[in-house]
Parts: C-alpha cells; sequence; structure tokens
C-alpha cells in the first residue's frame, strides 16, 4: 500500500530513513488526476529507483487570474489507487497552508527561457512552478525527477534550475503519451464535450504531418507554420490558435530553418480549454 502522507515533518522523517538505509529515490511530482502519462512517469521511476514518490498538489502558484485553478480536475480516491496498483510508496499530497503558510516569502525564477512559449502567455505561471518543484525536491531530496516532454518548456526550465542552482537531483524527460487518436494526455482533457473532444486531435495531426512533411525536405519554418495552422483551423471547434513555434530543443528560441531535433510546440483553444503539444523532429 502507498503511504498517504499531508504532513511535510513527516515526509522528511521518512526520507532521511530511507537515505540512512541507502536507498535510492524517484520522485514524480503532479497536479494529480492522474492518467496513462503520469504513469508512465511512475513506471520509469519504479524501474529506475529503490523507492518512488508521487506529489499530488494542485499549485495555486503557477495558475493565473483567469485560468482553471477551481475547476481543475481532482480525485484523490482514484489518484491512490492507480499509485497502489502501480507500486508507489509514498504519495505526497500536502495541503496550501502546509505549503504556503501566511508568512511565506520566497520565490524561484528561472529567467529568459521562461518568456517564451507558454511563458508569454501565462505570466508568472514558471515562477509558480519553479518554485514549487525547488519546494518539493527539498522536502522529497529525490536522486532522480521524472518529467513528461508534454510539457516540453517545463522540463527545460527544471533541467536549468537544477543545474545553476547546482542540486544534486538527475531531471529525466519521458516521452508523450497519446490517446489511440493521436491527442496528448492530459488532466485537462476531462473538460472537451465530445463535438470539442473531436476536434482536440487538430494538434497532434497537424504535428504528425508537420513532421512528415520536414522528413520529405521542407525547412521552412514559415511553410510549415502555414500548414500546421490550416489543418488546425479546418476543425470546427478549434477556437483560436495562441502560438506555433518552432524552437531548438536546448535555447527555446525559433530558428529560422529547420533541423533535425529541433521542436515544434504549439498552444490552441479548443472550445474554452487551453492544449499545449509539441513533437521533436
Ligand atoms: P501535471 O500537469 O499533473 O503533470 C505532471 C507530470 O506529468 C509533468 O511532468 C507532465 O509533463 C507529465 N505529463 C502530463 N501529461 C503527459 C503525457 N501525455 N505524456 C507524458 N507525460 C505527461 O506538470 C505539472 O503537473 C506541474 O506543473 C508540476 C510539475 C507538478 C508542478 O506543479
Amino acid at each position: 500500500m502507498a503511504k498517504w502522507i499531508k504532513s511535510i515533518n513527516e515526509m522528511k522523517r521518512i526520507i532521511k530513513s530511507y537515505k540512512k538505509n541507502g536507498k535510492t529515490i524517484g520522485f514524480v511530482p503532479t497536479m494529480g488526476y492522474l492518467h496513462e502519462g503520469h504513469i508512465s512517469l511512475i513506471r520509469c521511476a519504479k524501474k529506475e529507483n529503490d523507492i518512488v514518490i508521487v506529489s499530488i498538489f494542485v499549485n495555486p502558484l503557477q495558475f493565473g487570474e483567469n485560468e482553471d485553478l477551481d475547476k481543475y480536475p481532482r480525485d484523490i480516491k482514484r489518484d491512490l489507487t492507480i499509485c497502489n496498483n502501480e507500486g508507489v510508496n509514498i504519495v505526497f499530497n500536502p495541503s496550501y497552508e502546509e505549503m504556503y503558510p501566511e508568512d511565506y516569502k520566497t520565490y524561484v525564477v528561472v529567467e529568459d527561457i521562461t518568456e517564451g512559449l507558454c511563458g508569454a502567455y501565462r505570466p508568472g505561471h514558471f515562477k509558480g512552478v519553479t518554485t514549487v518543484v525547488t519546494k518539493l525536491f527539498n522536502i522529497v531530496k529525490p536522486d532522480r525527477a521524472y518529467f513528461g516532454k508534454k510539457d516540453y518548456q517545463q522540463y527545460i526550465v527544471i533541467k536549468q534550475m537544477v543545474k545553476d542552482l547546482n542540486m544534486d537531483i538527475e531531471v529525466i524527460g519521458c516521452p508523450i503519451v497519446r490517446e489511440h487518436d493521436g491527442l496528448a494526455m492530459s488532466s485537462r482533457n476531462k473538460y472537451l464535450s465530445s463535438e470539442e473532444r473531436k476536434s482536440a486531435v487538430s494538434l497532434s495531426k497537424a504535428l504528425f504531418h508537420a513532421k512528415n512533411l520536414f522528413e520529405k525536405g521542407e525547412t521552412n519554418p514559415l511553410t510549415i507554420k502555414k500548414e500546421i495552422e490550416k489543418i488546425i483551423l479546418s476543425y470546427p471547434k478549434v477556437k483560436k490558435i495562441q502560438y506555433i513555434e518552432i524552437i531548438d530543443p536546448k535555447t527555446l528560441k525559433p530558428v529560422s530553418k529547420l533541423k533535425k531535433g529541433d521542436i515544434i510546440a504549439l498552444a490552441v483553444f479548443v472550445g474554452d480549454t487551453r492544449l499545449i503539444d509539441n513533437i521533436e523532429l
């Protein structure tokens, strides 16, 4: 059975005893409402570590004022069952007050690579992410931490933070897990009506098509972006495209000519639901 722990002090006590016994710790930070994407990270952690810890905390700090904090899907019972079935050792599920007491004052900011892509449309988002992840790392003290490439910018930002702040943690990026029709799994897919769900496939359809064009020799980012836009806008429930960017995988800066390894990243509103996806060339 996975232990369900809400107290930071209790977590620290347990971690200390694991460390004393020489156990390696794999950590999967999440906001819960677990799906196959999260499960793939847990399985990866399970293979490479003695102990696996999953955190479930919907972090208000990383949501903008007009975003979906209040309606973000939650189902802790279901999440605990999944964690039990996957052999997770501890589910860390602190309250808001436990993480951010009234006198809280400290934030962690990664510059530059947080400014483009999602960062340009979600001010403060990455500051919230890097702050909570630093806190979680300090509590869990993992040897390895697992992040999905579904949130590619987040993965790169965390890697940068760990390097810059000399944290002794190996950050591991795991492949995007998709539904059968290609839609990247996300807790937010729950928001989609059945008509919107049909249009949500537009993101992956466009990305797969773009990769195909690149493999056939197309290297002009403008041409590729236009093709992506055409496909996505042909779906009826697509409200708007927030961005389509073709970026270098390390600097996250737009490229002038596509090369192998570049990332095509996009954010699209299907109805009122904001979906993101990306593909590696
Ligand atoms: P959350 O959206 O719950 O995602 C937790 C982890 O699961 C992230 O590393 C994310 O990239 C990964 N993930 C989500 N969908 C995936 C998919 N389809 N395939 C592979 N991996 C997937 O990301 C967060 O939470 C938060 O920002 C967090 C890091 C926990 C900080 O609050």
